[in-house]
């Protein structure tokens, strides 16, 4: 058993959550990790209303299990027609990005929703625990895609301390080793992104799973030029030339604009122009761990065993 609160809180085998990769993780990936016993997530940052609908139509075609949504909220706008979408839909869970979305959590409670929110710091915790969030994420910056300053080492026990409502962990977690730190430093379960573009099931382009594959510990940097916020992401030219010079980066949500029309986006190669030297390829430090690609089952599966090796070594240390 590897069990935590979160499992029943969520309905779910073992605390392990499909991070919401926008664009990668969509139903294949989703469903194969709550198949396996976590919670799938659908990465829905990008995609439209309608299809967000066909992607949660889609998931529950190959799952009868829990899975969430999740979306980047730092507009109210950006998301009020998904928010319809999920009601529709019966979605039980939902995790938000960038911001606390304060002005839908009472809505989504009515319609029992639980509310996850994405943090980088304490601060952040406290602020969406305040308006209403039923359980908050502490990212460290090691993670993959946009993420904070703070090491998950640093900030997973400081959120904990700092809310009453469950915290999950993130950033780095590319095996089990991870997982059971990450339960060591308070954190009910875990959110799991990078490690899991690596499998069959994810929508990610080849030359980005070739990127991970080969990629070192010190393969990713944090950078806003590609969408105006830092993001976690391989390192390669585009981000060497901008990088050369920041200041031209322009402010979130302009820098998107700049980097569509540079055709720099296509990491889940869905228009089959990513390029290594230029596409962003987001990605966490945990990277350097990734060695194969791997049906998400399987890795999932061995996930949890790796954690409870890890465990009993812990146990066996203290006797
Ligand atoms: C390709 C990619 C896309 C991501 N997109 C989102 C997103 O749309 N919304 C979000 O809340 N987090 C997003 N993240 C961050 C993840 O939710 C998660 O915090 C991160 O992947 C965990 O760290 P790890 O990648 O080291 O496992 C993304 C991460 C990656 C790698």
């Amino acid at each position: 058993m590897l069990r935590t609160e979160i499992c029943d809180y969520f309905g779910i085998e073992y605390p392990i959550v499909l991070a919401g990769m926008g664009g990668v993780s969509m139903h294949r990936l989703a469903a194969a990790v709550s198949n396996a016993g976590g919670l799938g997530v659908i990465g829905a940052a990008g995609l439209d209303p309608q299809r967000l609908r066909d992607e949660i139509r889609a998931t529950r075609k190959l799952t009868t299990k829990p899975f969430a949504v999740d979306l980047l909220a730092p507009l109210p706008e950006m998301i009020r027609p998904h928010v319809t979408v999920m009601i529709e839909e019966g979605i039980k869970i939902f995790v938000a990005g960038l911001a606390v979305p304060k002005e839908f959590i009472a809505t989504m409670h009515e319609h029992g929703m639980k509310v996850v929110v994405m943090c980088g710091k304490v601060r952040h915790a406290q602020k969406a625990e305040a308006a209403g969030a039923d359980a908050v994420v502490a990212q460290g910056t090691e993670a993959g895609g946009h993420t904070g300053e703070i090491g998950a080492l640093a900030l997973v026990p400081q959120v904990r301390d700092a809310v009453r409502i469950p915290v999950l962990a993130a950033g780095g977690i590319s095996d089990g080793r991870g997982v059971a730190a990450a339960l060591a430093l308070g954190a009910a379960g875990v959110v799991v992104g990078t490690r899991f573009i690596a499998t069959p099931e994810a929508q990610a382009a080849q030359v980005y799973r070739e990127a991970l594959l080969s990629a070192a510990d010190d393969s990713t940097t944090r950078t806003r030029c590609y969408t105006g916020k830092p993001a976690r992401c391989i390192r390669n030219s585009y981000v060497a030339e901008w990088e050369g010079d920041p200041s031209r980066i322009e402010p979130f949500p302009e820098q998107v604009r700049v980097s569509y029309k540079n055709q720099v986006m296509d990491y889940t190669g869905e228009q089959g122009d990513a390029d290594p030297f230029r596409t962003f390829m987001p990605a966490g430090q945990g990277a350097g761990m990734i060695r194969q690609v791997e049906p998400a089952g399987e890795l999932f599966a061995r996930l949890v065993e790796e954690a409870k090796t890890a465990i009993r070594k812990l146990n066996r240390a203290v006797s």
